[in-house]
């Protein structure tokens, strides 16, 4: 039974289900919890919380727990009983069906692409001048929401998809898919990930105010210059504040993606405390994929050296630690991209990966025992039972170093299907 108590009433063992305020404004990654230190309730003290929301079947009640009082009775400090109303649950659709990731592949396919769309719409339209269409941003963000909850190992193998000359369309629908499957570890609901999705897509829509040459300089900015590209977060956040149709949190990204967790981002230097879950998840996904990509001024890091990158930058304060724990795991230990040596001598490009079998994901054979390039590069899945006694990963490799470029042989079969 659903019970809106005071938050003075709540004790450790009861089964946290709502606050009075977003989720978002506290430092919890779950929506839903037991609770089972008084920290927690602290914490929720400190973020201004008066009023939760407990599941009594899930945990204990509060005449359980308060010596007896019966809940449904239980006086305020003024002597009235509550009577507000509990706070409104939004209504939740069941999450859609899983589906194979052959089947998913199809409509994630189609997804990823209208989402680059839109986020290049949504640029030019804003250097026109014009309004964001955020309906129809919506009904894609939509699309991709369902495609995660379907199969989030499809959408996510598209975020390897990366182009040069449309960096900035497909590192914004790159980050966004990033994100909703961190999103969807964390457990948010359905609402939580479209408002996340919508931010994210939009986190770099500040861009648009700045000069593409400045932007595109293949040197080092100078500290002017670079004072210059800084803008682009607080020029996004303006623009969306002022755009119809969007949440305050899906402001977040665009606002806080470069801000770190001891105060050494910008624009405003924000400590922890003082980041949303939102801004602190965009950090860890907008740094994983801008490494992971050719640009003017740096070669693409491998996915395992950008994973070992965000966790030294989790260790050394600037990332929250225990996200970009969860978004290694969310990513696997070969994830889709990586370039792989076999211990037969062949080389593959992890091209899908199943987050329940890790170490046995899909490759693409490109190399030969001999290292002779493979004409027509050969799909085989590791999990396979022929396969699986024949060959297994032996090592990582650094495909740049090998002349190797993972990103044309997984655009091939990614877009073609
Ligand atoms: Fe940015
Ligand atoms: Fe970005």
């Amino acid at each position: 039974m659903r019970k809106r108590i005071p938050l003075k009433n709540l004790t450790v063992g009861m089964y946290l289900i709502g606050l009075d305020k977003s989720w978002l404004e506290t430092p919890f990654l779950r929506h839903r919890m037991l609770l089972t230190k008084d920290t927690q309730i602290e914490k929720l003290k400190t973020c201004g919380v008066q009023y939760v929301e407990i599941d009594t079947e899930k945990g204990l009640d509060v005449g359980r727990a308060d010596e007896g009082t019966p809940s449904a009775a239980r006086p305020e400090p003024n002597g009235q009983a509550d009577r507000r109303p509990p706070i409104e649950a939004p209504a939740e659709p069941p999450p859609p069906a899983r589906v194979p990731f052959e089947e998913e592949l199809e409509v994630a396919r189609k997804v990823y692409f209208d989402a680059k769309n839109i986020v290049e719409s949504a640029m030019h339209e804003v250097r026109m001048g014009r309004e964001i269409n955020t309906e129809a941003a919506a009904r894609v963000v939509d699309g991709m929401v369902d495609s995660v909850l379907r199969n989030v190992d499809a959408l996510a193998s598209l975020s390897r998809l990366k182009s040069f000359d449309e960096y900035t369309f497909f590192h914004s629908v790159n980050t966004a898919v990033l994100a909703l499957g961190l999103g969807r570890n964390l457990e948010m609901d359905r609402k939580t990930l479209h408002c996340l999705g919508m931010g994210v897509l939009l986190h770099d829509i500040g861009k648009t105010k700045i000069p593409i040459d400045l932007l595109n300089k293949p040197a080092r900015y100078t500290p002017d210059e670079f004072e210059m590209v800084k803008q682009h977060a607080l020029r996004g956040a303006e623009i969306l504040t002022a755009t119809d149709g969007l949440l305050e949190e899906a402001v977040w990204p665009a606002l806080q993606h470069h801000e770190r967790m001891d105060g050494t981002g910008y624009p405003y230097g924000r400590k922890e405390s003082e980041l949303t879950l939102f801004g602190r998840l965009s950090s860890v996904v907008d740094i994983y994929d801008a490494v992971t990509s050719d640009r003017v001024y740096h070669k693409a890091m491998t996915s395992h050296a950008a994973l070992q990158m965000l966790y030294d930058l989790g260790q050394k304060g600037h990332l929250d630690p225990p996200l970009v724990e969860r978004f290694i795991h969310c990513i696997g230990v070969y994830p889709v991209g990586s370039c792989v040596l076999l211990d037969t001598g062949e080389t593959g490009i992890v091209s899908q990966i199943y987050q329940e079998r890790p170490l046995t994901p899909k490759l693409l054979l490109i190399r030969d025992a001999n290292a002779k390039p493979i004409a027509h590069p050969l799909p085989i899945d590791l999990l396979d039972g022929a396969e699986a006694k024949k060959r297994t990963i032996a090592q990582v490799l650094d495909p740049a170093a090998l002349g190797i470029k993972t990103d044309e042989y997984l655009g091939a079969e990614l877009k073609v299907g």
